[in-house]
């Protein structure tokens, strides 16, 4: 008897019928399963070399980036300098949906993130349309901000050697350009990091996150002396409902806090500390966030915010006079953006690792080079994919596109807990949700409730990539065999 009472899958064939498919669709994948093949890759196993700091530096790292330095400067027009209240909103959307993922990731502590929770908990096609959904949240955010990376590189390149990048060769189709080269090679630069392993790719980014916080610090230092009290007046000039549009918007600074998860293969003790990595970087971006909005309202009228690229780059020369302070911020964006890159990359890289290992994606997604124990054949197939849409398709667009991927992932994952709590209520639990069902009941919401607010257009764009993940899983996944039961990775020298 499998532990989740679950059958085991029907064998895959050209015999299966319709109520053998049924059950394959429904099959949930047994934690225990899930556990035993921790690390385990084609022809090798990941290594596990990340401990809490780390953890939390690819969390902060994944978080803290284009959502601050450039979609702040968008959200302010709508909300005004209420759009403090907006942070704070769209940190709770996030807070409660951390909650589920701290105690699933400490329970579950496998790559695939919330795609392996669903796969436990709802069965193999609703984890399927979750892991497809990651791919928005993972592998087109890294495309969305790998665009926005450009306005900054033109920020610095001005100030420090004054020229820039034309528009034809830092743009994309439909936004002035022709081709985002930035882009394209930011995502390449990444890739190559990643390629020389999770341990590698852990010091770097946290070199650039240590960069980054330092940057947002000095931002607040610097633009402190220029903040009025009559700015915050009138506080809400366009109410609860400006509040509430601008909070949608600004949750995309806060995808990426989940990112730990996808390293719990390669977490030294994932049980302790995934939860403790997921909860801190959480906190960390939130009061960056909170002060740096708060200061940047302060400086500057926030109806001067729009129209303006480079946000806070224009408040520190507004409040200074001078292009120096800008250009050191611009350097410290061109860092952060770079270290989102960076980590969502690899987030990708290891959901799609998880998802190959189940065969629902090419074998190759589950091939660990031997010297390097990373999955080098994934990270370069994904980094083209991700570096091909950055260069071709203008932010908006994409940023949407991954709000409403992340938020039904976050769904899923609040309903995960709830089930498993059912079905395996012995499990140990390295962090458990306080009040549930209550509060994932309400994360629950609020995710429903922030993708309803989100334009049509979105929505069409969320159903035809529904759609082509139907078609995927149906082409491909449910024909494939489930692969047999992985033996335990051997233990590290
Ligand atoms: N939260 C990430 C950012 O703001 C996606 O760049």
């Amino acid at each position: 008897m499998l532990d989740n009472g679950a059958a085991p899958p029907p064998a895959p064939g050209p015999e299966r019928g319709r109520r053998t498919l049924g059950a394959r669709l429904m099959w949930r994948k047994p934690v225990d399963a899930l556990i035993a093949e921790s690390g385990h890759g084609e022809g090798g196993f990941l290594r596990r070399s990340l401990g809490v700091w780390q953890l939390t530096m690819i969390s902060i790292g994944a978080t803290l980036g284009t959502g601050i330095f450039v979609v702040l400067g968008e959200a302010v027009p709508k909300a005004g300098p209420a759009v403090i209240l907006s942070f704070v909103l769209a940190g709770l959307t996030a807070l409660f949906s951390a909650l589920s993922y701290a105690e699933l990731a400490g329970t579950i502590p496998v790559s695939g993130s919330s795609y392996s929770y669903a796969y436990a908990t709802m069965g193999e096609l609703v984890a399927w349309i979750c892991g497809w959904c990651l791919i928005l949240e993972y592998g087109v955010s890294v495309a969305a901000v790998a665009v926005g990376w450009g306005q900054y590189l033109n920020e610095l390149l001005d100030g420090t050697v004054g020229v820039t990048i034309p528009d034809a060769l830092s743009s994309p189709p439909g936004d002035g350009g022709v081709f985002n080269f930035p882009a394209l090679l930011l995502v390449l630069l990444a890739m190559t990091f990643l390629l020389g392993g999770a341990r590698e790719s852990a010091r770097v980014n946290a070199v650039m996150v240590t960069v980054k916080i330092a940057a947002l610090l000095l931002f607040c230092g610097v633009a402190l002396q220029g903040v009025e009290a009559g700015n915050y007046t009138p506080f809400m000039p366009l109410g609860v409902a400006g509040v509430s549009a601008a909070a949608g918007s600004l949750f995309f600074s806060y995808i990426g806090f989940d990112a730990a998860s996808t390293a719990g293969e390669e977490a030294r003790n994932p049980q302790r500390d995934l939860p403790r990595a997921i909860m801190l970087s959480l906190f960390v971006v939130t009061v960056l966030y909170v002060l740096v909005a708060a200061v940047a309202v302060g400086a500057r009228p926030w109806r001067d915010f729009a129209d303006s690229e480079a946000a806070l780059a224009g408040v520190l020369r507004d409040v200074t006079g001078s292009h120096v302070w800008a250009v050191l911020l611009a350097a410290g964006a061109v860092v952060a953006i770079a270290s989102v890159v960076l980590t969502v990359l690899y987030g990708q890289t290891r959901i799609l690792f998880a998802m190959s290992r189940d065969g629902l994606v090419p074998r190759i997604f589950s091939r660990i080079h031997p010297r390097t124990g990373a999955p080098r054949a994934n990270t370069v197939i994904v980094s083209l994919f991700c570096g091909v849409l950055a260069a071709a398709v203008p932010l908006g667009q994409l940023a949407d596109a991954t709000s409403i991927g992340t938020l039904f992932a976050f769904a899923l994952v609040n309903v995960s807990v709830v089930v498993l709590r059912r079905t395996r209520p012995e499990m140990r639990r390295g962090f458990r949700v306080p009040l549930s069902p209550v509060v994932p009941a309400i994360g629950f919401g609020l995710c429903l409730h922030l993708m309803a607010g989100l334009a049509e257009i979105t929505w069409v764009v969320f159903g035809i990539w529904l759609t082509a993940g139907l078609v995927v899983y149906f082409g491909y996944g449910a024909r494939r065999p489930r692969p047999s039961p992985a033996q335990p990775p051997p233990a590290e020298k």
